[in-house]
């Protein structure tokens, strides 16, 4: 049986399933997995709604013909070109010669970049829309959500947004395409990690097109990855929402690089102080175990965050480093700061935090805790200062 199911009476889901890829992108964990979905309206004219990537290519193309039961694509709407989604056209245009392909302005030279492909193109503009028969599709753009040619595709006359990456997920659909055939709790990470992951540095333009979007009577929303939400779609919005004004609850994240651990133990003294001052959600993770995938979800998640390193040849450490570049290259805002490190002699792990705070703009609590070597009674009495200010900082932005 072809992976096709009705999402509608005459829309189809096509997607597929990719197990196999370890790193999304080439580099962010997918543990569960993702799914490419692909959406196809069978009406007196068909359209396609965006495709897979290519290894999931010959699947995708069996799912399409079983839909199509004969018929050719008319249309196959581009929303977004990142190769996950446009990865099967050209083998689509060779199959639907007729077929035209629906993008923007800033589509067509990716396009034509990528795959090569610059004929049979049918440019669309904000709020221009085509008649397929019964179905009606409106094109809303959604510039840096999260590349620059990305837009939104709207149903209007069953209230379906065809959204791209927004409100996308990692993870597979195990049987359950819609939100509410799906166990909502064991995708949750993959949920939030998707938007911090992928979409967390476009925080601006995820608000624009929120405003964009309000006007409209959604009654599902289809992205590229992850979940049709049904049944939460307000949820999935007023999540996006929150992420995107980088809103975080009361917590703490502290982050340690450490080769024979002793910075580790300052980590460990930082949590034990704020436990005791009442601060409950905290999360520590190691540099070098952790992919700051999961790092970097949980600084979306909690607004206090406390950095440690050891000196690494005059520097942070290696692991430290990859995390804060990245950190810094989202510019990710909103967040309270502690430093701690290790020193050994000339230094360079604290000192590089400090710098990194500076370009960050993260409010710093407290001077910075950096041992020589092992941590002594003075380092551990700083690491409490900054326990204490910490804490006493989240209490007053949470109370
Ligand atoms: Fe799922 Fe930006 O591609």
């Amino acid at each position: 049986m072809h992976n096709r199911v009705n999402i509608s009476d005459k829309i189809y889901w096509v997607g597929c399933n990719d197990r196999r890829t370890h790193l999304f992108e080439n580099y962010w964990p997918i543990p569960k997995g993702v799914a490419y979905n692909s959406y196809v309206i069978v009406d007196e004219k068909i359209a396609i709604i965006d495709t897979v990537e290519k290894g999931a290519m010959d699947e995708y193309l069996d799912n399409i013909e079983a839909v199509l039961d004969g018929r050719q694509a008319d249309y196959l709407i581009v929303n977004h070109m990142e190769p996950d989604h446009s990865g099967s056209i050209r083998s689509l245009t060779e199959r639907y010669p007729n077929m035209q392909i629906v993008g923007n302005k800033k589509t067509f030279p990716m396009l034509k970049g990528f795959y090569g492909i610059s004929e049979n193109l049918l440019e669309v503009k904000e709020g221009d829309s085509i008649d397929l028969g019964e179905h009606k599709l409106n094109f809303a753009m959604v510039p840096m959500l999260h590349w620059p040619e990305t837009m939104v595709t709207f149903e209007s006359t069953k209230g379906i947004l065809f959204s791209g990456d927004a409100f996308g997920a990692f993870g597979t659909l195990d049987g359950g395409i819609f939100d509410d055939e799906l166990d909502l709790d064991y995708l949750e990470e993959e949920i939030s990690r998707y938007y911090s992951n992928i979409v967390g540095k476009y925080g601006s333009p995820t608000q624009q097109a929120l405003k964009k979007l309000g006007g409209l009577d959604i009654k599902m929303i289809c992205a590229t990855h992850g979940p049709i939400w049904r049944t939460h779609v307000a949820d999935i919005i007023a999540k996006y929402d929150k992420w995107s004004k980088y809103e975080t609850d009361e917590g703490v994240v502290i982050v340690f690089s450490s080769m024979y651990g002793n910075t580790e133990k300052m980590a460990d003294n930082i949590a034990r102080q704020l436990v005791k001052r009442g601060i409950k959600k905290i999360r520590i993770h190691d540099a070098s175990k952790t992919h700051p995938s999961y790092i970097i979800n949980d600084i979306f998640r909690f607004r206090g965050v406390i950095l440690g390193s050891c000196a690494y040849n005059g520097g942070l450490f290696p692991a430290m480093e990859t995390l804060v570049h990245e950190l810094q290259n989202m510019a990710v805002k909103n967040h309270v700061l502690g430093i701690f490190g290790s020193k050994a002699w000339g230094g360079g792990g604290v000192r590089t935090l400090s710098k990194f705070a500076e370009a960050i703009k993260w409010e710093v609590v407290a001077e910075p805790a950096e041992a020589l070597c092992a941590p002594a009674n003075k380092d551990y009495n700083q690491c409490e200062v900054i326990a204490e200010s910490m804490a006493n900082r989240l209490k007053e932005l949470y109370t």
